[in-house]
């Protein structure tokens, strides 16, 4: 059985990045740069948030923070949006979700500059996916995707079952994994919450990628032996513990791989944030073109 350590490949996909940050620089003088705007105190946001900032400074390129008050109003952050799109020293926008209630949260994403849209969650970006002509992809299933290539996960022909149908995960996961294309070629299937017979689908899958949200949701008895299971869940426990969504214990003594919780998809997220901000400075400096 294989353990899926996100922590080390995103160390080798970091290294990677800090090395073309330099030569980008030193080639250009271009530095690229993410711009984070995290509204109101949420605790978990603002670790985040912490923890992509440090990922940036660590790779060498910049990252700046704009933080607003939770009463800030929907139009005070379409301004801020705003200037940040007009503003050529900034490569990529990242606004951290979710925001507080009264803050129109589609308008402001969609206020984001598609080319500067490193979540890749504007519907211009979302479009050029489906079509399987991504400008940016969107950095947890980018993550994934990596993880399963970089580990020597074969997906052409495989039955995947994604567990969960949200904008920022399983939806772009399942189209990603669809396309004709390498690291794709997946049979996918897409169960949620009102999904019948969710055990029999999930005992079919070859590779189970669950992005629902409940601690400890997918148990052994869901599960084919020999699988490899994806867990994308970040749940704090009643003690404080975080662990994933998937019942880790249980479900490791039957699957071929599978990916820890923390360890796992988390790290591996942040590293395409960096590469897709990377991507952006290197249009900027007019090495490359963005689509
Ligand atoms: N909140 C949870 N996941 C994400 C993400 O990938 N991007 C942003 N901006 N906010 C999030």
């Amino acid at each position: 059985m294989q353990i899926l350590d996100g922590k080390k490949l995103s160390e080798t996909i970091r290294s990677e990045i800090a090395e073309e940050v330099t030569r980008l620089r030193l080639a250009t003088g271009v530095t690229p740069c993410l711009a984070a705007v995290l509204v109101g105190e949420d605790p978990a946001s603002q670790i985040y948030v912490n923890n992509k900032e440090k990922a940036c400074q660590k790779t060498g390129m910049e990252s700046r923070l704009f933080r607003l008050p939770a009463a800030a109003t929907t139009e005070e952050l379409l301004k801020l949006i705003g200037k940040l799109n007009a503003d050529v020293s900034v490569h990529g926008i990242l606004v951290q979700l979710p925001l507080p209630e009264g803050c129109d949260e589609l308008r402001i994403l969609d206020a984001i500059d598609p080319k500067k849209d490193v979540d890749a969650f504007h519907p211009e970006n979302v479009g050029l996916i489906s079509q399987g002509r991504p400008r940016y992809l969107p950095c947890t299933p980018c993550g994934i995707q990596q993880m399963l290539i970089r580990s020597g996960i074969e997906t052409a022909g495989k039955h995947v079952v994604v567990v969960g149908r949200s904008d920022i995960v399983g939806k772009p996961m399942a189209l990603m994994l669809v396309q004709k294309q390498s690291g794709a070629d997946a049979t996918v299937t897409v169960v949620h919450s009102r999904t019948k017979n969710l055990t029999d689908l999930t005992r079919q899958a070859d590779i189970l990628i669950v992005a629902i949200g409940k601690a400890k949701f997918l148990t052994a008895d869901m599960v084919q032996p020999g699988a490899v299971v994806i867990d994308v869940g970040i749940n704090r426990l009643p003690d404080g513990k975080i662990c994933g969504d998937v019942d880790f214990d249980a479900v490791k003594e039957i699957v071929s791989a599978i990916s820890p919780v923390p360890g796992g998809v988390g790290p591996l997220t942040i590293s395409m944030l960096l590469r897709n901000t990377l991507r952006s400075a290197q249009c900027a400096a007019g090495e490359t073109t963005l689509r």
